[in-house]
Formats: C-alpha cells, sequence, structure tokens
C-alpha cells in the first residue's frame, strides 16, 4: 500500500459499554468535523440499541466520511449487562471479538481483494487492550483511547507498586489508612478511594491482573487520549506525560463537541442513549422551581438493593428537597419479581418526586430546575456535571468512580462524598447541605470550575489545542 496517497482514516474502538461508547462517538464526530474518515467499530448490542434510541444515523449522515461497522462481543442480545455481570462482558470480549477483529484486520489490511478504503491508524477504548496486538501484526500506529479519569488512570498505572507496598489486596479492617504509593496522591487518599478492583482477597484475582495487562499494554501505544482537561487534572496529567509523552487531554468531549457544532451553525442534538429517554421528567422540571431539585442517577451499570433503595428514598423524602430520579428496570438486585421498585415508594414521590427509568441527562444536568447531583461518580457524569456548573453527592458503586468522588470531595471541592455508606439520616443531611446550608461554598467552586471546563473546549483552550494536536498528529500518522 503506497501510504503516501492514503487519507487519514482512523478505526474507531469503543468497549460494549453506554459511557465509553458515549464519549468515543463524541469523539469521532469531532474528528469527522475536522475532515478525518472514520469507521466505528461498534459491538452488535450498543449498535442495535444506538439505532433504536438515539439518532445516531442521521446525525452522522453528514460526514460522508463515516461508517458504522459492528462485531461480536460473544453475548447474546438479552444477556443482563449490569455491573453484576461485568465479567462476561470482559471474558466476552476476550474470547469473542479479540480474534474476530484480529481476522478482520488481516484481511482489511491484507488482502487486496478488500474493497474498503484503506486505514491509517486505530484508535481502540483502553479496554479493547487486545487490539495493540493488533495494531503491531498489521503494522498500524494505534492510539488508546481513555474513558476513565486522569487520576483514575493513574491510580490503576500505580496498582504495581501498590502491590508491592502491600497497600492492594484492600482489607476492610482500615479503610481510612492513606495510601502512599501513588505519586501526588500522598496526602488525601485513602484505601477506600483507590478503584474498587484493589478490593479483592488475593492479587492473583484474574479482573486485577487483566487491569494490570491493560495498563501495561497502553504503554505500547504511540499515544494515549483523555476525556479530561488541564485546569482539571494539570498535576496528574503532568505525571502520566513523564510515561506517556503523546498524551491529549481533549474533554469534556460532549462540551467539546457542542461547541464545535454551535460554531459549525448545526442545531444536531448528540444523544448515544442505549435506552428510551424519558422526556416527561423535563416537563415536570420545566414546573419546579429555579435550583430546587436534586437529580439522582447511577449511571447505566451500577445496581442497588431493595434496602439501600428504600434508605435513599427516605432520606430524599425526609431531606424535604424536590427530586428527580433515575431508576433503570434492571437497577434492583434480585430475581424477577423482586427486581420492582417498591409500589409504595413511587406511590410516596409524588408530592416533591419524580422517578424514570431513563432520562436524557445532558438535558435535565442542564436544566434551571435543576441545582445538584447525586450520582455514582462515572466519568462521563461527573463531567456532565461539572460543565453544568452543579455540586454533587456521590456515591460511587465500583472501578474508576471510587476514586473519583475522592477529588470531586477532597480536591476540586465540588461536593460530598458518600462512598460506603447510605444510611437515611446521611443521605438526608447531605442533600441538606447541598441544596441549602453548605450551598453558596460548592457553588463557588462549582461555577468556576464549569467557567474553565468551558473555556478548555472554546477556541484557544488546552483541549482545544490538543485536540489540534492529535489531528495534526493523526494526519502525520498517514503521511
Ligand atoms: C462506568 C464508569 O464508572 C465510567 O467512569 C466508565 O468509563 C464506564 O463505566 P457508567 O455507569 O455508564 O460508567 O457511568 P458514566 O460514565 O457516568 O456514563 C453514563 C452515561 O449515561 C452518561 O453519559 C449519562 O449522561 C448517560 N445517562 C445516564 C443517561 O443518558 N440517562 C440516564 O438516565 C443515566
Amino acid at each position: 500500500m503506497d501510504q503516501r496517497s492514503v487519507s487519514p482514516h482512523v478505526l474507531i474502538l469503543p468497549s460494549p459499554l453506554q459511557g465509553n461508547v458515549n464519549s468515543m462517538l463524541k469523539l469521532a464526530e469531532l474528528l469527522c468535523l475536522a475532515g478525518i474518515q472514520v469507521t466505528f467499530l461498534n459491538c452488535h448490542y450498543p449498535h442495535h440499541c444506538l439505532l433504536s434510541y438515539s439518532n445516531v444515523q442521521a446525525r452522522f449522515s453528514r460526514y460522508p466520511g463515516f461508517r458504522f461497522e459492528t462485531i461480536s462481543d460473544g453475548l447474546p442480545m438479552e444477556h443482563p449487562r449490569t455491573a453484576e455481570q461485568f465479567l462476561d462482558i470482559v471474558d466476552g470480549v476476550k474470547t469473542t471479538t479479540a480474534p474476530l477483529f484480529m481476522e478482520m484486520m488481516i484481511s482489511w489490511c491484507r488482502s487486496t481483494s478488500d474493497t474498503r478504503p484503506p486505514l491509517t491508524c486505530i484508535m481502540a477504548d483502553q479496554l479493547m487492550s487486545f487490539a495493540t496486538d493488533v495494531a503491531n501484526e498489521v503494522g498500524l500506529p494505534i492510539v488508546i483511547f481513555c474513558a476513565i479519569s486522569a487520576c483514575s488512570f493513574w491510580a490503576y498505572f500505580s496498582f504495581p507498586q501498590l502491590i508491592e507496598a502491600g497497600e492492594v489486596p484492600i482489607t476492610g479492617d482500615d479503610m481510612d489508612r492513606l495510601v502512599v504509593s501513588v505519586p501526588g496522591m500522598e496526602g488525601f487518599l485513602r484505601r477506600r478511594d483507590l478503584p474498587s478492583s484493589g478490593r479483592v482477597n488475593d492479587v492473583a484475582y484474574p479482573g486485577l491482573q487483566h487491569l494490570m495487562k491493560i495498563f501495561r499494554q497502553a504503554q505500547r501505544a504511540h499515544a494515549l487520549v483523555i476525556n479530561t482537561f488541564d485546569d482539571l487534572e494539570g498535576p496528574v496529567l503532568s505525571q502520566i506525560r513523564d510515561h506517556y509523552p503523546r498524551t491529549y487531554a481533549v474533554g469534556p468531549l460532549h462540551a467539546h463537541l457542542k461547541s464545535k457544532l454551535a460554531s459549525e451553525t448545526s442545531t444536531s442534538q448528540s444523544s448515544n442513549s442505549f435506552r428510551e429517554e424519558d422526556k416527561s421528567c423535563i416537563l415536570w422540571l420545566d414546573r419546579q422551581p429555579p435550583k430546587s431539585v436534586i437529580y439522582v442517577s447511577f449511571g447505566s451499570l451500577a445496581i442497588i438493593t431493595k434496602d439501600e433503595l428504600r434508605e435513599f428514598w427516605h432520606g430524599l423524602v425526609n431531606s424535604g428537597s424536590r427530586f428527580l430520579w433515575v431508576i433503570r428496570p434492571d437497577a434492583l438486585v434480585g430475581k424477577d419479581e423482586e427486581r420492582q421498585t417498591p409500589a409504595e415508594l413511587l406511590e410516596g414521590t409524588k408530592d416533591r418526586g419524580y422517578v424514570v427509568g431513563w432520562a436524557p441527562q445532558e438535558e435535565v444536568l442542564q436544566h434551571p430546575a435543576v441545582g445538584g447531583f447525586l450520582t455514582h461518580s462515572g466519568w462521563n457524569s461527573t463531567l456532565e456535571s461539572i460543565i453544568a456548573g452543579l455540586p454533587m453527592i456521590c456515591w460511587p458503586y465500583f472501578a474508576d468512580q471510587q476514586i473519583n468522588s475522592r477529588f470531586v470531595s477532597h480536591v476540586w471541592k465540588l461536593g460530598m462524598d458518600m462512598k460506603d455508606t447510605c444510611d437515611r439520616v446521611t443521605v438526608e443531611k447531605m442533600v441538606r447541605d447541598l441544596m441549602e446550608e453548605k450551598r453558596a461554598e460548592f457553588m463557588k467552586a462549582a461555577d468556576t470550575m464549569a467557567t474553565s471546563a468551558k473555556k478548555s473546549v472554546s477556541e484557544g483552550g488546552s483541549s482545544y489545542c490538543n485536540l489540534g494536536s492529535l489531528i495534526e498528529e493523526i494526519r502525520l500518522l498517514s503521511a
């Protein structure tokens, strides 16, 4: 293949998770706007969901260089894809997607009969770590996309040192002890704030070993892209750049895309939901006073027990605040009949609460009636809250969420961390503090951070410039 005559063409490979597909599609659209050809290789399940519940097809039809392709993740469509079965997703990707991807890339890059336009670069979600070997095999450069925060990336990267120092496995006896093996976080990071993958009995646990492999693989990539921005995570980004000199912080991607589309005079909405959004909650919000509602959502994977649900409900009701609560139909632990949200809770929310199965979250967070966010601290939700200038109460469920919530509360001072508990008294107190008593101090920090975030994606801002450098890098790779 004569590379000199080839125009840049990136194959984007997300993992089959809502937050990851969401942010990678936004990056895909930003690359399309820069005139780069993109093939978005989606797993069958997320692709089916996107086509059913979002407007991706219409949105991307305006980019002649964009196309979707699909691949299997080895799981049946009806597989319940919550945190409870997270390892099934990891296994499916490893045993089914990895070999299929190898075959597909070999045929694409080596076969003379393949009619598809030549690829110049692979950009893979960090969780699809096998893509590094495939890229090496077919001689394409690989860029790794990190859908999590830089602080969680750095903590995961430090796991070998944490294990060596005996700080991982994280034992339950002294969860508040400070951790010393994550450089730069010695003074405030507690054991309970480390990514939950360290909460195992044995370092040989396959999930933990797999994660460490993912981070080792990333070191072989040509470049690293992180959905964050320099003003938010500058110190940790500079540590990461010591190991990965080509690290591009280009987030928050949803705001970055919005800002670019606004300057393109397009008005298209960019929802990438896997589920049907219940827009009735916007009509309900329209009837509430400004900044009076706390939005409650635990993302796309977290599950909760009925007892936890009851504690949240009592805490919210007792706080006196209005609330909009997303309870996914698959969010409750248990068998079919146990998964029903107790009717008395739904009845009891009528006065000041509204419950939906899935919300148009970005729109909700920007709504004038919303004044705070009770969140699981997923990285997309955290960034969406930051851009909206909303303070947070964090109830992290798993993975990167444990460390995100510590940074939200302790480093960025954007809210409170309710980690590892959700009794009704704590919920009530934190909601009162966020919405009333300590509101002024949190709002000051939230306003300042929202301004920085918006600046970073505006012309001349750090993420704006970093995206320009990434695009330049992608062009150089095809030259
Ligand atoms: C988890 C993570 O913790 C995340 O950091 C990691 O990258 C992937 O796995 P998830 O539970 O999906 O992710 O949370 P989050 O990253 O916050 O993404 C959820 C997305 O779904 C957000 O973009 C949010 O706007 C959207 N959402 C959520 C809705 O559109 N409607 C809802 O009702 C709830």
